[in-house]
């Protein structure tokens, strides 16, 4: 059922010459990141299992899934009404639902629809402009609010939105400021180093999402899925950890929270289902792919997701350079 939605939806995108393949030289990020999903096997067991249930809890309340949508903007080509559709889908499949750039009044219709949202703000040089997005998100009643600090040095050429000049990257004590500065979890969003999550632990967030935009600020940027680890590692899971990035399927899903995730964003896959059917293209892509973990849980012996964990998952093939390394002469 996923495949036939995200078939149509990509087919409808195609017809309105909508492409969100990302702005980089060479797309290589979205290859990397495939390609390293690809690369990893899960176990069976099937001993003593029960069937799984998905529920998780975020910001203090228990959702259906561990499954959302990522942080997105500029809908209403795919659909009318592009962004209140995403949040009524949402809203069905019982899961929070992320909002990127936009307006106070698309925040507001979009908390209306019934749905939790979360509200990511860029790095506007303005500092007065992300305080005033702070309090709209607190003022429309957003569950959480944050930043995407990965456009510190702005979008592409073309990006009108995200103009170098209008970004600034943000300092430590930016990120405390924004923390002090409301009573809502703050996330920061475009995390790809140890460094920067710490960093943003150090601040105070409430958690971080491991993404790498779908390498539109950086041509081969790293996988999500490859930093993953280290980074649940060295900040000792005290913050909630979200990733995005490629996540189409169950399986996707299930290799992210193995490896210490723990709730995962759906961009462009969401958007595939609003284009095909509007919120009940989203709310099939939500909820179909979250039956696809729920069976993939079932298969490997964790009942609820607090059983899934690192020792399911193994590399299976080489990746192109690991390969090209193996094969070089021993010294
Ligand atoms: C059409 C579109 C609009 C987006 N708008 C935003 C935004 O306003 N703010 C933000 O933080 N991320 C935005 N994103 C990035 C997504 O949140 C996500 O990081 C990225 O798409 C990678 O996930 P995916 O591979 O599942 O698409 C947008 C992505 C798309 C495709």
């Amino acid at each position: 059922m996923i495949g036939k939605l995200l078939e149509r939806g990509n087919q409808v995108l195609l017809e309105k010459q909508i492409d969100f393949a990302g702005r980089a030289e060479t797309n290589t990020a979205v290859r990397f990141t495939r390609e390293y999903f690809d690369s990893l096997g899960i176990e069976i067991r099937m001993i003593d299992a029960a069937p799984a249930v998905t529920e998780t809890v975020f910001f203090k309340k228990t959702y259906t899934s561990p499954i959302m949508p990522a942080a997105l903007s500029g809908l209403n080509g795919v659909c009318k009404n592009g962004l209140v559709e995403t949040a009524k889908g949402a809203a069905r499949a019982g899961v929070p639902m992320w909002i990127g750039i936009g307006e106070e009044a698309e925040l507001e219709e979009a908390v209306e629809t019934g749905a939790d949202v979360v509200k990511i703000i860029k790095p506007y040089r303005d500092e007065d402009l992300i305080l005033e997005k702070i309090k709209q998100a607190e003022k429309h009643g957003a569950v959480a609010v944050g930043m995407d600090t990965i456009f510190g040095f702005g979008g592409k050429k073309g990006d009108s939105l995200i103009r170098p000049d209008l970004m600034s990257p943000k300092s430590l004590s930016d990120l405390r400021r924004y923390v002090s500065a409301t009573h809502l979890p703050f996330i920061v969003k475009g995390v790809l180093s140890v460094e920067d999550a710490e960093k943003a632990v150090d601040a105070g967030a409430a958690g971080i999402v491991l993404s790498n935009h779908s390498g539109s600020v950086l041509d081969y940027a790293l996988p999500p899925l490859m930093v993953l680890p280290e980074i649940e590692k060295a900040i000792s899971h005290s913050v909630t950890i979200f990733i995005d990035g490629g996540f189409t399927r169950g399986t996707d899903a299930f290799k992210a929270l193995a490896l210490g995730a723990d709730g995962i964003l759906l961009g462009r896959a969401v958007i595939c289902g609003l284009a095909a059917d509007g919120a009940d293209g989203v709310h099939g892509i939500l909820s179909g792919v979250n039956e696809e973990l729920r069976r993939v849980m079932s298969v490997a012996g964790c009942p609820d997701v607090k059983h899934i964990h690192s020792g399911l998952v193994r590399r299976t093939i080489s990746l192109p350079g690991a390969q090209r390394k193996h094969l070089m002469p021993a010294k």
